[in-house]
Parts: structure tokens; sequence; C-alpha cells
């Protein structure tokens, strides 16, 4: 029933699911998959094993069901969510307090405000911290000051904010830093000037970089606008790019709509724990 209003794809970059180790990501889509897809009954059966099967987690211990995110899949399949709302919710099932993540297309700061209030932890400070770029000094200012107006001073001081190319994100992070997530909002900065885009060859170049220092257990995040010229072949960049990645220590997967040709793709590339 539920598959008929299902409009959208959601496939595997990487070939599917290989191990069962403990996958927070794939728990989720998971669960979300018998949850359409189960008669109620069956589906409670089979949650429970999954419960059982996912226990043993030991760094996130989550309990099923997660009431937020599968309102916003499904909201999102029934087209009331949008691509960030579910990017969101992912990152939440991903990012610990503490974590250091990386934003590196931070634009009007929306992203970046998300990724603080999931890695600081108010009582303690900048115990996480949340390292944001642009290309862009107009950028760079609009999330500075939408952070003034969403935190207080001391909870700025977690976001580190630097004017670069993304592709430079090794430049700027401490030495050995364990970094949880690299989140993509690809395309050009809503309200700003629309010939300043991601680019495919930069784009790669990063993605190459967040490969190299996300930890076992992190998160790559794209959000893919494909309306603007040069989208499409940014689109295929990415997708080659997860595609590559050995599925022996990622699981890589793309959510598109398939009668909104030109609605935002999101792509998860999740580097399995060690
Ligand atoms: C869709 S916007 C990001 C929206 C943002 N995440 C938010 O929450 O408001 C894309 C941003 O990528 C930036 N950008 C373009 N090329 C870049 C590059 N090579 N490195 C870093 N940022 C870049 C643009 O300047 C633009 O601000």
């Amino acid at each position: 029933m539920v598959a008929r209003f299902f409009q959208a794809e959601m496939s595997m970059l990487s070939s599917t699911f290989a191990r069962s180790s403990s996958i927070p990501f794939r728990k989720t889509l998971t669960s979300f998959n018998f949850r359409i897809a189960m008669e109620r009954n069956s589906c409670l059966r089979i949650r429970s094993s999954l419960v059982a099967a996912f226990s043993s987690s030991p760094s996130h211990s989550r309990n099923f069901p997660i009431p937020g995110l599968e309102d916003v899949f499904v909201g999102y399949l029934f087209g009331r969510k949008k691509a960030t709302e579910v990017a969101h919710v992912v990152w939440e099932q991903v990012i610990q307090k503490g974590d250091m993540v990386i934003d590196a297309t931070c634009g009007n700061g929306n992203d970046t405000l998300a990724m603080l209030k999931m890695v600081t932890n108010d009582s303690v400070g900048c115990d996480g911290y949340v390292y944001a770029m642009d290309i862009q000094k107009d950028a760079i200012e609009s999330t500075s000051s939408l952070l003034d107006q969403a935190v207080g001073p001391k909870e700025k001081e977690c976001v580190k904010l630097f004017n670069i190319c993304h592709s430079k994100m090794e430049e700027i992070i401490p030495e050995n830093s364990r970094v949880r997530m690299v989140a993509f909002n690809l395309g050009y900065l809503p309200g700003g000037n629309k010939s300043i885009i991601t680019v495919s060859d930069t784009t790669l170049s990063a993605l190459k970089a967040a490969e190299r220092i996300l930890m076992p257990g992190g998160l790559i995040s794209l959000v893919v606008y494909i309306g603007h010229p040069g989208g499409r072949e940014e689109l295929e960049v990415v997708e080659a790019f997860g595609s590559s990645l050995p599925v022996s220590d990622w699981v890589c997967c793309k959510l598109q709509m398939l009668n909104r040709p030109l609605a935002p793709v999101l792509v998860f590339m999740f580097k399995r724990e060690e």
C-alpha cells in the first residue's frame, strides 16, 4: 500500500549489506524498510530481533523505535519533509556529544547550527567542535551572524569558521583529529551569488580528504542539487566516488525522487566501525 505512494528510490552505491557489524545508520534504514514493508505483527517481531542484534553496539546504544527519524523519513516519502531535514536526523544517529564534525559548505549556517547542537553539551561547554568552511566571505559572515542570534558566545566558540575551499579541510583541523562527520550541502548560497557554486573537481578533492580524515563509525553526508548547470555532473562524480569505496569498510547509499528530476539527492557514505 505504502509502496504505491513511494516515489523515492533508495539505492546502495556500493554493494548491498554484506556484514552484520554494528552500524547505526544501517540499523536505522533497515528498520525503516521493514516497517513500511511488513504487516504490523511481523514488523514487531523483526524489530525485536533487530534490537537484539544491534544492542551490543559499543558506541551507539539507541532505542527502537526512533520516532524523530521515522517521522522525517515518512514525511520525506510523502513529500512533506525536505532532504536537509532527512540529513539532519541521519546525522543525529551518528553524531555524539563531544565529537568533532566538519561543515564543508557552511553557507547561511543552518547546517552548522544543527551540528553544533549535536556535538555540544550545554553544561560542559566546548566538548565537541564544528569546523565550518565556505569559499565565500559573505557565507562566513552569514553563518557567524546566525550563530550570534541562536547561541551564546561560549557556545559559538565551539564553531571554528574558515573562509577556504573545502578541498583544503585537512589544513585547518588539528593533527590526528577524530572526525565523526563531514557534511556537504552542495550548490550555491541561497540568497547569494548564484554563479559561485561547488564544482566537481574541488568537490572530489574534498571527498578524498574527507575519506582520509573520517574516523570509523563516521559519516560523509551530501545533499546534491542538480537543478543548476553542472549539478548533474557533480552528482555523477559524487556517485562514482561512493561506488568506488570498498564494501568491506563503507556503506554508501542515495535517496532520490523519481518523478521530481530536479529535487536534491541525498547521499550517505558511512564508514564501518573497525
Ligand atoms: C547550498 S549552500 C550551503 C548551505 C548551508 N549548508 C546552510 O545550511 O545554509 C552551498 C555553499 O557552498 C559554498 N561553496 C562553493 N564552493 C565551495 C568550496 N569549494 N569550498 C567551500 N564552500 C564552497 C557556497 O559558497 C555556498 O555558500
